[in-house]
C-alpha cells in the first residue's frame, strides 16, 4: 500500500445512513498502515457510536467539539494540524452547505476550516436533493476552492429510491484517497502508459485464442503510477477487474487493437510498461459466422504471428520502454535475450511457475534487469509493491534519459 504508510489521515462521518460504510473505509485505512482519526457530527453519532471507529482504528473517535476539548488540549486543532487529508465520508447536504459557507458548528466543519491538508469529500444524500441547484453550487464552490469529490455513485439508495446518490464503493474511495495523496508525487506532470490483460484474438464470433493473464500486475503498476503523481494511462485486453480510480482506462480485444492504442498513447509518453500477456499468433483470416461442428471430425485453424507490440514501436527516442518476460524455463537467459531483442531500458523476468507467481496471483516473484547488466532480484511480494520498485527504476531512468 505504499503511499498509505503513516500517513496520517482525518476521517469526518456525518449524519448519512451510510455513515456505517465509513467503519470499513476506517478498517481499510487502519490496514494499510495509515493513523486514522475518526471525526464525528453529533448527527452520525445517531447512526453509528464512536466506539465502533474507536475498535477498528485503535485510536480515539470524536463525536462532539466538548468531548475532543476534554480529551486533548483543542484535539481539533492538533488533528487538523497533523493531517496528511482530511476525508469526510459520507457528506450530507448540510456538511457541504456548512463547508461552503465556512461554518464551524461541529467538530467536522470546524476542522475542515482550520486544516490546510487537501480535503476529499464523500457526498451521499437523496438523490433530489443532491441534484437541488443549491447543493450543486455548493459543490461548484467547493470545487472552486481545491477540494476534490468521489462520488456519488448511481444506485439503490436505502430509501429504496434508485439515482445518483450513493457513498461511492470503499475501493473506489481508497483508490481516490491515493490518487489526493501521491499529487506532487515524483511521477508528477508524466505520463506513464501501461499495457494489461490476454489478448483475445477472435477465431469466429464465439471464440478466441486467449491465455489465463488475470490482468493484476498491469493495473497495480497503472495505479502505483497513479499514486506518485503520473498521468497513467492503462490498456487493457479484457479482465475481471474493475477501472482503477483517476485511471485513464482504454479496453481493447486483440492484439492490433492493442498495438494501435499503445502506438497512439505513446506519441506523448514518458514510458511504458508492458505488462500485458499479448498473443504470439492470431487465426490467419477472420470468420464471420460462427464454425459448425456438423460433419467435421476434426478442425485445423491456421494462426499467424501477431506484431511484436514493444518491438515494433517506432516512438521518440527518449521513450522508457519497460518489458516483462514471463517463462516457465531458463528464467534469466530467456530475460537477457529479451532486453536486447527488444531494445528496452529494463526487463521484469518473472517465473510464472513458482508458488504465489504469476498469472492470477497477488503477489509475484521477479527479477529487474537492465541496460548495465545489473540483475536485482526481489522477494515474493504483493503486486503493488512489485509495481512500485518497477516505478523506481522508471523514475531514474526518466531523469538520466536523453532526449
Ligand atoms: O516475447 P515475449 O512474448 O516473451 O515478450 C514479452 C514482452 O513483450 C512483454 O512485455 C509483452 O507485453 C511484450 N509483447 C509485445 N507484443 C507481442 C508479444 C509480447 O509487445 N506480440
Amino acid at each position: 500500500m505504499y503511499n498509505l504508510t503513516g500517513r496520517n489521515i482525518v476521517l469526518g462521518v456525518t449524519g448519512s445512513i451510510a455513515a456505517y460504510k465509513a467503519a470499513d473505509l476506517a478498517s481499510k485505512l487502519t490496514q494499510a498502515e495509515c493513523s486514522v482519526d475518526v471525526i464525528m457530527t453529533p448527527e452520525a453519532a445517531k447512526f453509528i457510536a464512536p466506539l465502533t471507529f474507536s475498535s477498528v482504528t485503535g485510536r480515539p473517535a470524536y463525536a462532539s467539539m466538548w468531548d475532543a476539548a476534554s480529551a486533548v488540549t483543542e484535539a481539533h486543532v492538533a488533528l487538523s494540524r497533523r493531517a496528511d487529508l482530511l476525508v469526510i465520508a459520507p457528506a450530507t447536504a448540510t456538511t457541504l452547505a456548512r463547508f461552503a459557507a465556512g461554518s464551524a458548528e461541529d467538530l467536522v466543519s470546524l476542522t475542515a476550516l482550520a486544516t490546510r491538508a487537501p480535503i476529499l469529500i464523500c457526498p451521499a444524500m437523496d438523490p433530489n436533493m443532491f441534484e437541488h441547484p443549491a447543493v450543486q453550487a455548493n459543490v461548484e464552490t467547493l470545487k472552486a476552492r481545491g477540494v476534490y469529490f468521489v462520488g456519488p455513485d448511481e444506485g439503490r439508495l436505502a430509501s429504496g429510491q434508485m439515482g445518483v446518490g450513493r457513498l461511492s464503493e470503499v475501493e473506489t474511495v481508497m483508490g481516490a484517497i491515493r490518487f489526493v495523496l501521491g499529487r506532487g508525487g515524483d511521477l508528477a506532470a508524466k505520463k506513464i502508459v501501461v499495457t494489461a490483460g490476454g489478448t483475445r484474438e477472435q477465431i469466429d464470433p464465439v471464440r478466441y485464442v486467449g491465455n489465463y493473464s488475470s490482468g493484476k500486475m498491469g493495473f497495480a503498476v497503472a495505479a502505483a503510477a497513479r499514486d506518485r503523481g503520473a498521468d497513467s494511462v492503462l490498456i487493457t485486453a479484457p479482465t475481471e477487474l474493475a477501472d482503477p480510480y483517476a485511471v485513464d482506462v482504454i479496453r481493447v480485444k486483440s492484439a492490433m487493437e492493442m498495438r494501435d492504442a499503445v502506438a497512439e498513447q505513446c506519441a506523448r509518453a514518458d514510458a511504458l510498461v508492458m505488462t500485458a500477456a499479448v498473443a504470439d499468433y492470431q487465426p490467419a483470416e477472420a470468420i464471420g459466422e460462427k464454425i459448425k461442428r456438423e460433419g467435421r471430425d476434426s478442425l485445423t485453424i491456421s494462426l499467424v504471428r501477431t506484431p511484436d507490440i514493444l518491438k515494433d514501436l517506432s516512438a521518440d527516442e527518449g521513450l522508457i520502454k519497460v518489458g516483462f518476460a514471463a517463462e516457465s524455463n531458463d528464467l534469466l537467459e530467456n530475460a537477457r535475450k529479451k532486453l536486447k531483442s527488444k531494445g528496452v531500458d529494463l526487463i521484469v523476468a518473472n517465473d510464472i511457475t513458482a508458488e504465489g507467481s504469476g498469472f492470477g496471483a497477488d503477489t509475484n516473484q521477479v527479477t529487474l534487469l537492465d541496460k548495465s547488466g545489473a540483475e536485482e532480484e526481489l522477494p515474493l511480494i504483493g503486486k503493488y509493491e512489485v509495481a512500485s520498485r518497477i516505478l523506481d527504476r522508471v523514475v531514474s531512468l526518466i531523469e538520466t534519459r536523453q532526449r
